[in-house]
């Protein structure tokens, strides 16, 4: 596939180019950036043939099979349903938007395109996870009771509060803080390992959250169907020890390093029988995302986290800021 490159910030530069580098998926064919100058010398760089300041531009383009939309978060939209319009399958960065209804209409163009929309919920990739699906598939923990996700972020020293962008402190613009950054993750994860949708969420936020409606730290404590009791929490931290633990009736499972931009990690699993360890290597898992889309791509399969996760998360999120805003706990839909 020739990809399209729409965004190239610190995500993209750090992770979605070496990715696409070594990914199999195919090769960046355009980069697209808002700076005429800018375009042409990161096309340059990263060896790309074509460099414009038109997002039209780059989705029209025939060499062009796919595009990632990697810009703030309240910019996907536009960018996707261009995208989808030009008949273009698209991989957008989570969130997939700042909210429910714009993320319903991207799901609905890329429908009406016919086109596949993959969302950046890049967990889902690391083997650790997929391996923890599967033992909650094979009922070996029995019911699950309650499960405990944390996607905590390293804090940024000076130098990284100075280059942290500013949108990312913009309501409009971000949606939310930690949680639209690295809690949207931890949910996803949770859907992702149990196979189950969030019913009821109850928020938390740091003070922060009424001054600006951008939280620091956040706890949200969940019900998933079925009767189990879940939470996640997501903010900056000096040290993150990031886990997802799943206490069944039968037994417990607990993945560690495995939640963060770097795959690889370990399972441990406690029964009666004892404890298990598996230790996984490091992978990249945004080569994976990159590959496991260019598969669905070529297989007419569904993209492991689609369009509609994205919107069901984006469902969740708004439950999540009610619930900030009142003080209750929220329902959310059984149906998207
Ligand atoms: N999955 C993950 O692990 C992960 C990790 C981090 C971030 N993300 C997501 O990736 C996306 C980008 O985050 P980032 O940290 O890379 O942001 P960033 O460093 O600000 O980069 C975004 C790029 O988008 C362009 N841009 C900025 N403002 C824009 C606007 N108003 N309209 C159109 N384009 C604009 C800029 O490029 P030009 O100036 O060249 O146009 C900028 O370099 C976000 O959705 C974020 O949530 C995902």
């Amino acid at each position: 596939m020739g990809w399209g490159l729409v965004g190239v910030g610190r995500h993209a530069e750090r992770f979605i180019v070496p990715a696409m580098g070594k990914s199999a998926s195919g090769q960046l064919v355009g980069v697209f950036s808002r700076d005429m100058g800018r375009a042409r010398q990161l096309a340059e760089r990263l060896g790309c043939p074509l460099a414009t300041d038109s997002i039209d531009a780059l989705v029209e383009d025939a060499r062009i099979h796919a595009v990632y939309v990697c810009s703030p978060n309240n910019v996907h939209k536009d960018q996707v349903v261009r995208a989808a319009k030009a008949g273009k399958h698209v991989l957008c960065e989570k969130p997939l938007a700042t909210n429910a209804r714009d993320s319903l209409t991207m799901v609905e163009a890329c429908r009406q395109a016919g086109v596949k929309l993959g969302v950046g919920f890049h967990l889902r990739h690391n083997p650790v996870h997929m391996a923890a699906k599967e033992s909650v598939r094979s009922g070996v923990l029995g019911t699950i009771q309650l499960a405990e996700v944390q996607y905590m972020h390293v804090t940024a020293g000076s130098e990284g509060r100075r280059q942290s962008v500013a949108w990312r402190r913009d309501p409009i613009m971000a949606g939310g803080g930690s949680f639209m950054s690295t809690g949207v993750h931890a949910i996803d994860l949770l859907r992702f390992v149990t196979g189950k949708e969030i019913t009821q969420v109850l928020a938390l936020a740091d003070e922060e959250w009424r001054s600006s409606g951008i939280e620091r730290l956040i706890q949200v404590s969940m019900v998933v169907e079925g009767d189990t009791l879940a939470s996640a929490s997501a903010g900056p931290m000096k040290h993150p020890l990031n886990h997802l633990v799943l206490y069944g009736a039968s037994a417990t499972l607990r993945c560690t390093g495995s939640i963060g931009n770097n795959g690889g990690g370990s399972i441990e699993i406690v029964s009666d029988d004892g404890t298990q360890i598996r230790r996984f290597d490091t992978c990249d898992v945004y080569e994976h995302e990159l590959d496991a889309f260019a598969d669905s791509v070529r297989n007419g399969t569904e993209p492991s986290a689609s369009g509609y996760d994205a919107l069901r998360v984006a469902q969740i999120a708004e439950g999540v800021y009610e619930s900030l805003r009142t003080g209750r706990a929220v329902p959310l839909p059984a149906d998207l």
